[in-house]
């Protein structure tokens, strides 16, 4: 720069120095514009910070603002302000927004006016009393208590019925306790033949005149011995006791209690069956039409 301004003449010189002077004059003057705007903006703050803390003595939108600034304090504020005030630079700053730089941005400092405000209501706030919520937590401990109880009731009914079904005793047919097909009825021995034993399912079957076929439980009603059939007293014996019954099973004489037990004898379509698991104990001895020696 002093080589060129050596090789300038002094004309020119001048007029460089001079442009340099206006320059630096106009950035001075620049930034003391600058610093003097904060300075107004600082002063327009002030009086935005006083504004919310005088209550009542300030103007109407002043204590509203001053309201709103309380109720804004609390959960769900909703203050909602439109237009401007017309109270002075301190008030309008603080109902706008409660913001002094807001309020002199856009109201253009301390000669803004201000608006009536509209305020939404705060929000209604449902309070329970004590009552109401041990109430409310009674009835959730009472559905969690009946929940609890059906889902307990609920496995304790599931768990019942496995193990019933478990347990509960379970024969194929033709197994001793299960159901034995015996043909048909014409295949029946007639009502003078000789008892036949069917030793899986321990029963005897005799066709009789009165009753029809039945099936004869194999042991014996005294103490569980297996009676046998005597061909030559067509009679029933029992080898343990002496007890002794008739070919259709009543009670003769012995120790006996009561006539031999049967089995559920039945027909369907023409097919006879007898379940072994249902039997039906002998009427008692001295009831039997076959007894000996009557009571
Ligand atoms: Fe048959 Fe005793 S067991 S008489």
């Amino acid at each position: 720069m002093a080589e060129k301004l050596a090789d300038l003449s002094p004309e020119e010189k001048e007029k460089r120095i001079a442009e340099m002077k206006a320059k630096m004059q106009a950035a001075a003057a620049k930034s003391k514009k600058a610093s003097s705007g904060e300075a107004a903006v600082k002063e327009a703050a002030a009086p935005a910070k006083q504004a919310r803390a005088v209550p009542a003595e300030a103007s109407p939108a002043v204590a509203a603002a001053a309201t709103d600034k309380q109720v804004s304090a609390q959960p769900a504020p909703a203050v909602t302000t439109y237009g401007a005030g017309s109270n002075g630079a301190a008030g309008n700053g603080a109902a706008s927004n409660g913001v002094a730089s807001n309020g002199v941005a856009s109201n253009g400092g301390a000669a803004a006016v201000s608006a009536p405000l509209l305020v939404a209501p705060p929000p209604e706030i449902a309070v329970e009393t004590p009552e109401q919520r041990a109430k409310k937590e009674m009835n959730r401990r009472e559905f969690l208590t009946y929940t609890w109880g059906a889902a307990l009731g609920l496995l304790a009914l599931q768990s019942g019925v496995g193990i019933f079904q478990f347990m509960y005793p379970r024969f194929k047919a033709g197994e001793f306790g299960g159901e034995f097909l015996l043909g048909p009825v014409a295949a029946l021995p007639p009502t003078d033949a000789a008892p036949a034993p069917n030793t899986s399912g321990k029963f005897w079957l005799v066709n009789t005149v009165d009753e029809g076929p039945k099936a004869l439980y194999m042991v014996c009603t005294h103490l569980g011995c297996l009676y046998k059939w005597a061909q030559s007293n067509n009679r029933f014996e029992c080898p343990c006791h002496g007890s002794k019954f008739s070919r259709e099973g009543f009670y003769i004489e012995g120790p006996a209690p009561r006539s031999l037990d049967t089995f559920l004898l039945t027909e369907a379509d023409g097919e006879i069956a007898v379940d072994t698991g249902k039997k039906t104990l002998g009427q008692p001895s001295a009831d039997s039409p076959a007894r000996a020696v009557p009571v």
